[in-house]
């Protein structure tokens, strides 16, 4: 059944929306921004009833796609979804990989198989769909470049405006893209803490909506289904752990939603994987806290020194709830130089077939070396996230040249 057709005006199961510091409730009957305390909002639902209504049988009969959890989406009442086809995405087992390393069973989440090639297209999907049935027409985001793509795609699949804030040194091609899809593109001279000042700012002037990571609730939602998705396609068993390269923290906050939820609705048991987030040595302010023993980011990370676009985030808005699940699943948080990354990106592509972007190959080197300094054990069973397709990123050129007019040696290919 593509997505397209799936059912209007099925029953929400949305109760009300929540200041993840407080508590205290918010209508979801509005758009919200943030809480009057000045945090992210998680959105909460009658788990007991879905538990009541949804069965493992009846899920596994929907097409194939993120929206087949929808009594677990904010978008269960709303009338049109803006979907541009959102796959389920593989997970790859790196077998010559794991008997190369003599480790137990390596598996890659491939979010680059997603619209705009990376799993923001979640988030910005479920957030574009919300605020399409809000009524809004315009929208804003600050953005390491791929959130901005899709924003921008997803906006104009919805007939929406689209303004997007990014780095100067966002990779070129992601910059094309997103001026591609006809949003209003600007190259700013600073970081994406800055491109959300920008946006924040404007907001009163510009009259759009604020689509910055966490400052919505509905990303959150969207990248939850990352959680449902790896779950439903372990056969409801979690794996050991989890490797995610960790920005603004909502893939990882939204996975913990997601894996709590699926627990209160009777499909997993109490096993959680240990969530390790990967960050950069140039930009590492979550493995800063975790190695002090805070529960919060102290100050902004400065100097921010990497190419890792998508972690070059000095002082995520989520960092509390980031902290507090590295602490409840036992995790922990590691950063990689840009060069080991490049190395285990250049690696994996060459052995194994799998061309993973930047931040995956974060993550594939935070295993190696989790490996090698025994932090994960020999039979463990890890999931590493590829956030997005390793095409949007650079190569290292081709130099190899042959005339095809002189007569080859082929003893020297
Ligand atoms: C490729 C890639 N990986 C990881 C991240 C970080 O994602 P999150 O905000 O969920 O931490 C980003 C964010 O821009 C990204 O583009």
């Amino acid at each position: 059944m593509p997505s397209q057709n799936y059912p209007k005006n099925s029953a929400s199961y949305v109760t009300h929306l929540e200041c993840s510091e407080t508590g205290s409730r918010y209508d979801h009957d509005r758009l919200h921004g943030l809480s009057s305390a000045g945090r992210p909002l998680l959105v909460r639902y009658d788990l007991a009833a879905i538990g009541n209504t949804l069965s493992k049988d009846a899920l596994q009969r929907r097409a194939p796609d993120m929206w087949r959890f929808r009594e677990l989406l904010p978008v269960a009442g709303v009338k049109e979804l803006v979907s541009l086809g959102e796959p389920i995405t593989p997970l790859i087992r790196l077998a010559r990989t794991a008997s190369r390393l003599s480790c137990g069973e390596i598996l890659v989440k491939d979010e680059g198989r997603l619209p705009t090639g990376s799993f923001k297209a979640r988030g910005l999907a479920m957030a574009i769909t919300m605020a399409k049935a809000f009524g809004k027409t315009r929208v804003a985001i600050p953005t390491a470049g791929n959130a901005g793509a899709a924003a921008a795609a997803y906006a104009a699949h919805a007939g929406m405006d689209a303004f997007v804030f990014t780095p100067e040194d966002t990779p070129e091609v992601t910059l094309r893209e997103i001026g591609y899809h006809g949003a209003k593109v600007y190259r700013v001279n600073g970081l994406i803490n800055r491109c959300a000042e920008i946006v924040r700012a404007g907001s009163e002037a510009m009259g759009w909506h604020d689509l910055s990571t966490l400052e919505e609730p509905y990303r959150i939602e969207g990248k939850k289904t990352m959680g449902l998705e790896l779950a439903e396609q372990l056969g409801w068993e979690l794996p050991e752990f989890i490797y995610y390269p960790t920005g603004g923290g909502t893939g990882f906050i939204g996975m913990w939603k997601a894996f709590e939820e699926l627990q209160a609705i009777g499909w997993i048991g109490a096993k959680r994987p240990r969530m390790v987030a990967v960050q950069s040595t140039g930009c590492g302010p979550i493995v800063k806290a975790f190695e002090e023993g805070r529960d919060h980011v102290e100050a902004p990370w400065d100097p921010v020194e990497t190419q890792m676009h998508g972690v070059r985030v000095p002082k995520p808005l989520g960092d509390r709830l980031i902290m507090k699940i590295i602490s409840e699943s036992a995790g922990f948080a590691v950063a990689i130089s840009d060069a080991a990354a490049e190395e285990a990106r250049a690696e994996l592509a060459r052995e194994d077939g799998l061309h993973l972007c930047p931040e995956g190959a974060l993550c594939y080197a935070a295993f190696k070396a989790n490996l090698a300094d025994g932090r994960v054990a020999r039979s463990d069973q890890v999931v590493i996230f590829n956030t997005a397709c390793g095409l949007k990123s650079p190569m290292p050129p081709v130099e190899r040249r042959l005339d095809c007019t002189k007569p080859i040696d082929y003893s020297e290919l």
